[in-house]
């Protein structure tokens, strides 16, 4: 699936044997949990994983501020777009800490944005469904934030100092999300018969693309043997979704709405709900371009980034003659 469509195989872990004296040494610190930091020697290979995984991060929170900005003109009351906003704003604040984070791994900003522009790197896939009714705001909070969280307190605890501690921010708002979200599906859930339906509607079609947030399947994950090995990941793609879905259809069963999954059930044996297949060939499609909304979210993307082109050279423009100011001073 993923490994053969980007033909590289799921990628193994070095042995000890094939590893460098710098290598062990710092697998070493890995494995004793010490936290590796900027100015710390790191395997090359271990600088672009983080690059790939933290820059791919904060394009996710920039473009998931998207879906829900649509709504903002329209949400039904001022106490429920001065949530959105506020929720909407936390986002753009998780994009810039999380791009600071991969800046010191020796990226640059333009160069990110650069790479999500030209489609090199990614963003989460979840964000190329289309947000259409405000049922899909809740449904948003609800479960995208939901399975957002379940995957970062992991992240909080990575071996990256700056990446750890940038989520620690990040989670104390993201439980905020994901309330507000479940908030707006609890009143819906509550309300008239045709509001009840929004409710279901939205979970009918957010269900599945927030399990595909968790990634392909453990034996599919390109990444997941190394990043485990780094600590980078410290939970698999499948555990994280698990224990989502366990977590889940109790919230569900709450507000009175049907999972979108005939083949869920509690598995007392197990202590785990089963839950059904996943349509990977539709997670294949989203992340080859071919999603409802990629075209459109890029193209949002690039137009606001150049048409912000004028505050950056303003911004630089200023910060260059206080520089020189002080200079001369
Ligand atoms: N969307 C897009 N691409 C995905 C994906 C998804 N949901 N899941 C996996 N992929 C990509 C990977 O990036 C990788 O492609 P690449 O080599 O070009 O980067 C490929 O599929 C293989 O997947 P792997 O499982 O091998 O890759 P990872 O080990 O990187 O695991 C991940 C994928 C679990 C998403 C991991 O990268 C991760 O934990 N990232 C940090 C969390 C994150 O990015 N969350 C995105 C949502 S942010 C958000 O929801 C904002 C919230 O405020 C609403």
């Amino acid at each position: 699936m993923y490994a053969q469509m980007v033909d590289t195989g799921v990628r193994s872990v070095k042995g000890q044997a094939e590893m460098t004296t710098e290598e062990r040494a710092f697998q070493a610190r890995i494995d004793a949990d010490i936290r590796i930091e900027p100015k710390d020697w790191m395997p090359e290979a271990y600088r672009r994983t983080l690059i790939r995984q933290v820059s791919q991060h904060a394009h996710s929170e920039i473009v998931g501020m998207l879906p829900e900005g649509n709504w903002v003109t329209r949400a039904p009351s001022l106490k429920r777009k001065a949530i959105l906003m506020a929720k909407i704003q936390d986002e753009a604040g998780h994009g810039l800490y999380l791009y600071s984070a991969a800046e010191t791994l020796g990226i640059t900003r333009d160069q990110m944005v650069a790479d999500l522009h030209s489609g090199k790197a990614k963003y989460s896939s979840i964000f190329n469904y289309p947000t259409l009714s405000w049922a899909d705001i809740g449904a948003i909070g609800w479960l995208v934030d939901g399975a957002a969280i379940m995957n970062q307190i992991p992240l909080c605890r990575c071996s990256f100092g700056p990446y750890a501690r940038a989520m620690v921010r990040i989670c104390k708002e993201e439980s905020f999300h994901q309330r507000q979200g479940y908030d707006i599906m609890l009143s819906l859930s509550r309300g008239t018969a045709e509001q009840k339906a929004m409710a279901q509607d939205a979970l009918n079609r957010w269900w599945w693309p927030s399990l595909m947030m968790f990634g392909p399947p453990d034996a599919e994950s390109v990444h997941s043997a190394q990043s485990a090995a780094w600590k980078i990941k410290i939970l698999s793609n499948d555990e994280l979704r698990q224990r989502f879905v366990d977590q889940t259809v109790p919230q569900a069963d709450y507000l009175g709405i049907t999972m979108p999954d005939p083949d869920l059930q509690w598995n007392p044996e197990r202590n785990h709900y089963e839950f059904g297949a996943i349509d990977w060939s539709e997670f294949m499609e989203v992340l080859k371009g071919n999603g409802p909304c990629n075209r459109d979210r890029l193209a949002t993307r690039v137009k606001a980034w150049d048409d912000g082109a004028w505050v950056r050279d303003a911004a630089m423009a200023h910060a260059a003659k206080r520089a020189s100011r002080q200079q001369v001073a």
